[in-house]
């Protein structure tokens, strides 16, 4: 067992449904086995268990590990390509380097690349957007199980629209799928999720297979793209004529359910709002990725007001790095801009975005720091006399300094992650 001593803070409770930061300026957490096994002060919980291990993380905040709900792998060497929209920037950017995955040593140095970026960044558990390779697919989920994250990942399968080497067939996507999920799903920290990359570049032959494997494979996810902006919008409608609208033509296929996370969301209509809410399903909603696209303002608003369950995405490589905090910045700011449409976010509606609510939209029982949950968990420490260091030292309370940690920490402030007990 171990008594770890911070500062925490965590959003056990949803504050979009009336929760608020729970914040122990001096707590103890005892850890056993890498659960959380009793919270409280400090002093009272040393007086109870005097002869327990200390680990000293004093200075700084102590958080959930990170939860990021839409990143792709292949993309991480291509962040930072800005200004273009979304198809010219697949076309330009993205799909010319998700090709070169087709080279095992390239993707395993990606993977390590991948892997790398988001532990540093504090994130803990991902939704993670595979390679359109199937031993690419495979590489990640090695890397990430020695490394010991808590991943959902799977092959990424087109089979139009895309470059020749990306796409496939939907008996090949199949197979491959089943082969892969057969091998890594509920395996330790690593679960498998039917990935079809958005409607534009797959079939409806090949989102029926994606409904097979998800049916054949119990307890699999299921993640792609929607309504992330106009033009994609439009070609998505031209090509399935009889959908009712873009959620549609995953619907019609039976795809949207609980353990689907859809990633953008940004136009959309009413009508697949409410059949987003009533099939409960996720929304990844990605704001560095929708600025740098120009891909729109993100309706939060209209999510939680129609009950469709949001959590945060990086979407790297459109999106600007691995950073949650800056994920969470980046939603307060579009959401000021949106004006008299836009929520007002406090920072605790960014800690639960960026930790709890996807844990939830995952299904996973982590997302905050109370008893019974295994400790996933990151601190954010900055060094003395950097911004962060001299922001939280005079913040006036602990909601103004969890704000100074998403509007100044980045990944060099990352003093130390854990999941399940275990730093990595
Ligand atoms: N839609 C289809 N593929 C992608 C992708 O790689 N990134 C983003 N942002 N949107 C997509
Ligand atoms: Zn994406």
């Amino acid at each position: 067992m171990t008594l770890v001593r911070a500062r925490v803070m965590d959003t056990p409770e949803d504050p979009f449904t009336g929760g608020t930061l729970r914040h122990g300026e001096d707590a103890g957490l005892l850890v056993t086995e890498g659960v959380i096994t009793a919270r409280g002060a400090y002093g009272s919980l040393r007086a109870t268990f005097p002869d327990e291990e200390v680990l000293d993380l004093r200075g700084g905040v102590l958080l959930p590990g990170f939860v990021d709900t839409h990143v792709h792998y292949p993309q991480v060497r291509v962040i930072g390509s800005l200004g273009l929209p979304l198809l010219e920037w697949l076309e330009r950017c993205a799909l010319p380097e998700e090709c070169r995955l087709a080279e095992p040593s390239y993707a395993e140095a990606v993977a390590r690349e991948f892997v790398g970026g988001l532990v540093a960044a504090g994130t803990t558990s991902a939704l993670v957007f595979g390679s359109h390779f199937a031993p690419a697919v495979d590489t990640l989920f090695a890397e990430v199980s020695r490394v010991g994250l808590r991943v959902t990942s799977g092959l990424v399968v087109s089979d139009r629209a895309l470059p020749e080497p990306l796409l496939t067939t939907p008996d090949r996507a199949y197979e491959e799928a089943r082969a892969l999920a057969a091998r890594w799903h509920g395996e330790g920290r690593t679960r498998y999720a039917v990935t079809p990359r958005f409607s534009y570049s797959t079939s409806e032959a090949t989102l029926d297979a994606c409904a097979a494997v998800l049916k054949d494979e119990p307890g699999t996810w299921f993640t792609s793209h929607v309504n992330e902006n106009p033009a994609e919008v439009a070609a998505v409608n031209a090509l399935f004529a009889d959908a009712l609208h873009y959620v549609g033509t995953y619907d019609a296929h039976g795809l949207v359910t609980e353990r689907s996370v859809l990633a953008h969301n940004v136009h959309a209509t009413d009508d697949e709002l409410v059949l987003l809410a009533g099939r409960d399903a996720a929304v990844a909603h990605c704001p560095s990725s929708n600025s740098a696209l120009g891909s729109g303002l993100f309706p939060l608003r209209r999510h939680v007001e129609h009950g469709v369950r949001v959590a945060l995405g990086s979407d790297v490589g459109a999106g600007t790095g691995f950073s949650m905090l800056k994920e969470g910045l980046q939603a307060s700011f579009m959401q000021a801009l949106l004006g008299p449409d836009g929520l007002l976010l406090t920072p605790a509606h960014l800690l639960f975005l960026a930790t709890r609510a996807g844990a939830l939209a995952l299904g996973l029982e982590v997302g905050d720091l109370g008893v019974g949950r295994e400790f996933d968990a990151v601190w954010i420490a900055p060094g003395p006399g950097n911004p962060l260091d001299v922001g939280l030292r005079h913040a006036a309370s602990p909601e103004d300094a969890l704000a100074k940690v998403f509007a100044l920490g980045t990944p060099a402030d990352v003093a130390g992650v854990w999941v399940a007990g275990e730093r990595l």
